[in-house]
């Protein structure tokens, strides 16, 4: 592979989910790349989105409740700034879905059908089809960018390297189908998802696996809260992977949890029992795991019969491993499912390196702090991409010329898969950066995910184990626990480490232990 393709386009955004999408329509008239690693609305985590988008919509609703839920859950470092700007633009992304043709479900009276998920006091979030709220609006997206003259949508183009010439992100290069191309651009926009699959337990394609944090590492760019990962309370437990999702919205509906006696147990555990923030539920679950119990979601009462027509997506994953929800309990484990930290972006959906912005999970607004509330990861991908691209729309276009940046490094396009060695990477963050974590299971992570890091014959693997490995710093680094970051040898919040954390790859290279920030890490 020695020559390179070059394309130029106003903007290239990476990535063909929700956020991505969202982002290039908001752009039109300028002319955008979009590229999708896999077909069109696979691999992309929104299309398997079963909770909905939270808002304020109802008449004892209002933003300011949204956004103390928001805050509550956040574990103390969310960023009120950014929490009310989101939660006042959800009823207009609402409303903006519904122009575009999404069909949200509805009452008998033709008003939004507004459910409860955990964490929420109030009956807010509108779902589309039941349980498959992401499809929908995916559908609705690609219908609106396939119809949108300055939208070019380009499929299997899996993003190897950022462009950077002087600092400053000029474009992507890309493996094609087996050529290296280069989509030079002003703007290069980061919408590649979380790292779920990183996890042998996830709810996420397992795809899913950090591709646009080791884009932005490499990069220089910096990453913020990466320690906290949201591990969802209740996938179906049926040997899967990915693990399907049982949604939150059936515990809004009334389905409890109960332990292998068939006993409730979460009202013991917080004041809002069954729907509690998901790290609080998440840990429960897991801890009556660790003691050999198997744990169960009963929605017999709840929904009952009801079920294959208000949860159809749900409905079927059980069926499929021999339970129907509508007469048997459900069997749920804890699954990797949002990464709250990401690619540190200011309100505008900037990035520290210029020509950068990252939008929906890969980010990192300060929307989630240490735990994200239910159904705000679709809304805070839509409020981004819109904020992403009026900010892109209004930047002045740069002459930088990424031809150099691309002729060396067009070396490495191939990419040989190691199954048995992403099946061990796997394994590993389960076990020392899951659920609970400790310093002597996060430093083993860390030194062996800095070794794969250096080593691994595919790109792929080194990607995911330099994500892992800034995973595991993060986690090492926080000496407490706060939300979705648990530590068992430092069960309790410290006030005085009520902030955000910053990382960069220099932390991690310039040597694992010399540099006084590694000291601070691995000490
Ligand atoms: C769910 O349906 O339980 C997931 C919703 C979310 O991740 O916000």
């Amino acid at each position: 592979m020695s020559t390179v393709d070059i394309r130029r386009t106003g903007a290239v955004v990476v990535g063909a989910g929700i956020g991505g999408l969202a982002t290039a329509l908001r752009l039109a008239p300028m002319p955008v790349t979009v590229l999708s690693a896999t077909s069109l609305g696979e691999g992309a985590a929104s299309a398997w989105a079963q909770g909905g988008i939270a808002a304020a919509w109802s008449a004892d609703d209002h933003p300011g409740l949204h956004a103390a839920d928001t805050l509550a859950a956040a574990g103390g470092i969310a960023d009120p700034a950014i929490v009310d700007t989101v939660t006042q633009a959800a009823p207009a992304c609402i409303e903006d879905l519904i122009a575009l043709g999404v069909c949200f479900d509805r009452g008998a009276d033709g008003s939004l059908r507004l459910g409860r998920e955990g964490g929420h006091h109030r009956h807010r979030i509108a779902h589309a089809a039941g349980d498959a709220t992401g499809s929908e609006i995916m559908r609705a997206l690609l219908v609106a960018a396939r119809r949108t003259p300055s939208i070019t949508l380009v499929e299997d183009a899996v993003a190897q390297e950022l462009a950077v010439v002087d600092g400053a992100a000029c474009g992507v290069i890309v493996r094609h189908r087996g050529a290296a191309v280069l989509f030079a651009a002003d703007a290069v926009v980061l919408a590649t998802g979380g790292l779920g699959g990183l996890y042998q337990h996830t709810s996420n394609p397992v795809t899913a696996r950090g591709r646009g944090l080791a884009l932005a590492a490499r990069a220089g760019a910096a990453l913020a809260d990466l320690e906290f990962v949201q591990f969802h309370p209740t996938a179906l437990d049926a040997g899967r992977d990915p693990m399907p999702l049982v949604t939150e919205a059936l515990r809004g509906e009334g389905a409890v949890l109960l332990d292998k006696t068939g006993a409730p147990f979460m009202a013991t555990l917080h004041p809002l029992a069954d729907l509690a923030p998901r790290d609080i539920v998440a840990r429960a679950v897991w801890r009556k795991q660790l003691a050999g119990d198997r744990v169960y979601l009963d929605a017999r009462q709840a929904v009952g019969a009801a079920f294959p027509m208000r949860f159809p997506t749900v409905y079927g994953a059980c069926r499929t491993a021999g339970v129907d929800p509508a007469t048997m309990p459900i069997p749920i484990a804890p699954a990797a499912h949002y990464h709250m930290g990401g690619v540190a972006v200011d309100a505008r959906g900037r990035s520290t390196v210029s020509g950068l912005w990252a939008v929906g999970e890969v980010a990192s607004t300060g929307l989630h702090g240490a735990n994200r509330l239910a159904s705000n990861s679709l809304l805070e991908a839509l409020v981004f991409g819109a904020r992403a691209a009026a900010d892109i729309a209004s930047a002045a276009p740069r002459t930088a010329s990424p031809q150099s940046a691309a002729r060396s490094r067009v070396a490495g396009v191939d990419d040989p898969h190691d199954p048995a060695g992403m099946a061990r990477l796997r394994r590993r963050m389960s076990a020392s950066v899951g659920v609970e974590r400790d310093a002597t299971g996060l430093r083993q992570a860390l030194d062996e995910l800095n070794t794969l890091r250096r080593t691994a014959s595919s790109r792929s693997l080194a990607d995911a184990a330099l994500v892992g490995a800034l995973v595991s710093a993060a986690a090492l680094r926080r000496r407490e626990s706060r939300g979705g970051h648990c530590r068992t040898d430092y069960p309790a919040s410290a006030p005085a480490l009520a902030r955000r954390s910053l990382l960069t790859l220099r932390d991690l290279d310039s040597s694992e232990t010399t540099t006084p920030r590694m000291k601070e890490i691995v000490s």
